[in-house]
């Protein structure tokens, strides 16, 4: 899909689909859709008048242009309430949009954002929410269909400006969308795939391929080296499998001056059985996609790289299946981390937080500050927040601020939950430092707890992302499947540091 801002409007577009959006209750029709309206004799009026369309928010009509315009198809774009648009309602609705299109066989379509009205989103932001929302919504995971007789891609996307002081703007708003994008379905790309074809082998391969079209320097550290380091909570994990775990460690240096080393973590479980502590059959599918936390932090890596970014950035992703097995881990085992402290495992299907207590043992190590790590960890975060909102736990009230700040500008969002002192007892065992489960209650909490214990005091903050990594179904951005949550909002979170 390439992306274009040209001058022009409906009359004189020559894309296959023309775009014009309408606002729920607006008096008249202005800018595109006027114009579009005139042009195909009132038929948007109409379509308004007798209440077919209401403008309300991705309410799409497609009608055909019997060649009184140039475009064989007219987009009337529902955006809902004037008042209430922004520029994660225009992701939402581009990713409908394209959707349809393609349907409609479209291969080339352009948008006209004169949406009118004064001290709305610039015309950059609309842009990279243009680009970002067509891409994402067209994506279609299709790696192991041998024949797709339905495929169908939209090639070109148009944004239509007159004023050619918005043009560098509005190319550079594109970029970064499509950027971002890329990343984000890059990662979607890994999370859907099935165990047998992303194990941590090819998680490592992935990073590689990434690490070396930028020139990154990039270490991927087998069970001996992981010895070597002492990480007792990752092999213990490890145990159960015979597909070779690893250790990826990349580094972006972006600001070499710079002697701040942003710090991201990914839980990179390929498959999570449960181990000797079996999940049940119908939760056990999805559990290919337990290594979205470390797919997401690889990919920002490429992201980061071509935005060439002036931030320093370390990226870590602990890889491993989790399986039962002759020599896996068993409840009432005992592990000892890298930084020393011993783990009595209750539980062999709480495994994210022992392979993560090694991985930002080795980041507080290393000098990482902060450290952000991103994991599928609890049940328990999805029940407590839903599909929608990822939890967010941090130790700095700065660093969580800016990470609810990036998230939201990138239409991803999380929900600060507690690290209460009160809750920390219940992590405690009776023959070790501690135990790898707090119980039912406040799951997500105690998760995020035993985590801090590998942090000391390091700005940190931990991403649930159980609850959002997978959609159950299509809408806007989201195609079902995997969300490449995390990717938007990390790669927002780290152009705020960048000193250009
Ligand atoms: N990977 C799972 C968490 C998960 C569940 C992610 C559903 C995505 C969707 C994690 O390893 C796990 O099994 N957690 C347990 C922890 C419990 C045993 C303390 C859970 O949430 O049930
Ligand atoms: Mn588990
Ligand atoms: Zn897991």
């Amino acid at each position: 899909m390439k992306f274009e801002v040209r001058p022009g409007g409906v009359n004189t577009i020559t894309t296959d689909a023309v775009i014009a959006g309408v606002f729920e209750g607006d008096e008249g029709l202005v800018g595109a859709a006027g114009e579009l309206n005139a042009a195909l004799g009132g038929i948007i009026a109409d379509l308004i008048s007798s209440g077919e369309t209401k403008g309300k928010l991705n309410e799409v009509h497609v009608l055909h242009t019997l060649g009184k315009i140039t475009p064989r198809l007219a987009v009337v774009a529902g955006m809902g309430k004037r008042a209430e648009w922004n520029t994660d309602k225009l992701r939402d609705l581009a990713g409908e949009v394209v959707r349809i299109l393609s349907k409609h066989r479209a291969r080339s379509a352009a948008f006209d954002l004169r949406v009118g009205g004064e001290g709305g989103p610039g015309h950059a932001d609309l842009s990279r929410a243009v680009s970002e929302g067509c891409l994402l919504g067209a994506y279609q995971y299709k790696r192991h269909m041998t024949s797709d007789e339905n495929s169908h891609e939209i090639g070109e996307i148009v944004l239509l400006e007159n004023d050619n002081s918005m043009f560098d703007a509005m190319g550079a708003g594109l970029e970064m969308g499509r950027i971002t994008a890329a990343a984000a379905m890059m990662a979607r790309d890994m999370v859907n795939e099935p165990a047998n074809h992303m194990t941590p082998s090819h998680m490592a391969e992935r990073a590689r391929e990434i690490a070396s079209r930028h020139g990154l320097n990039i270490v991927v550290m087998d069970r001996a080296q992981m010895e070597k380091e002492k990480m007792g909570a990752l092999l213990g994990v490890a145990r159960g499998t015979s597909e070779p775990p690893n250790f990826i460690v990349m580094d972006y240096r972006g600001n070499p001056a710079g002697k701040e080393i942003i710090g991201l973590v990914g839980k990179g479980l390929t498959f999570d059985s449960g181990g000797i502590s079996l999940k049940p059959q119908e939760f056990m599918s999805d559990m290919k996609g337990d290594m979205a936390g470390g797919a997401v932090v690889i990919t920002v890596m490429d992201a980061i790289a071509q935005m060439k970014l002036a931030v320093n950035v370390t990226a870590l992703i602990p890889a491993t299946e989790n399986l039962p097995g002759g020599r896996a881990l068993k409840p009432g085992d005992v592990l000892k981390a890298s930084n020393g402290k011993t783990i009595e495992v209750v539980n062999t299907d709480a495994e994210g937080r022992l392979i993560l207590a090694d991985a930002l043992s080795y980041a507080v190590k290393n000098g990482l500050s902060p450290i952000v790590d991103l994991a599928t960890l609890t049940g328990a975060c999805h029940v407590a927040l839903g599909d929608m909102y990822a939890g967010l736990f941090s130790n700095n009230r700065k660093l969580a601020d800016q990470l609810v700040e990036a998230a939201g500008s990138g239409g991803e969002k999380l929900w600060q939950l507690p690290l209460p002192e009160e809750y920390k007892d219940l992590n405690k065992s009776e023959v070790a430092d501690l135990k790898n489960s707090g119980g039912r209650y406040g799951g997500a909490i105690t998760a995020a707890l035993f985590l801090q214990e590998f942090v000391g005091e390091t700005p940190w903050a931990h991403i649930d992302i159980a609850g959002t990594f997978m959609a159950d179904k299509t809408r806007g951005v989201l195609v079902k499947g995997a969300t490449g949550f995390g990717v938007r909002t990390l790669i927002r979170f780290i152009a705020g540091f960048s000193e250009r």
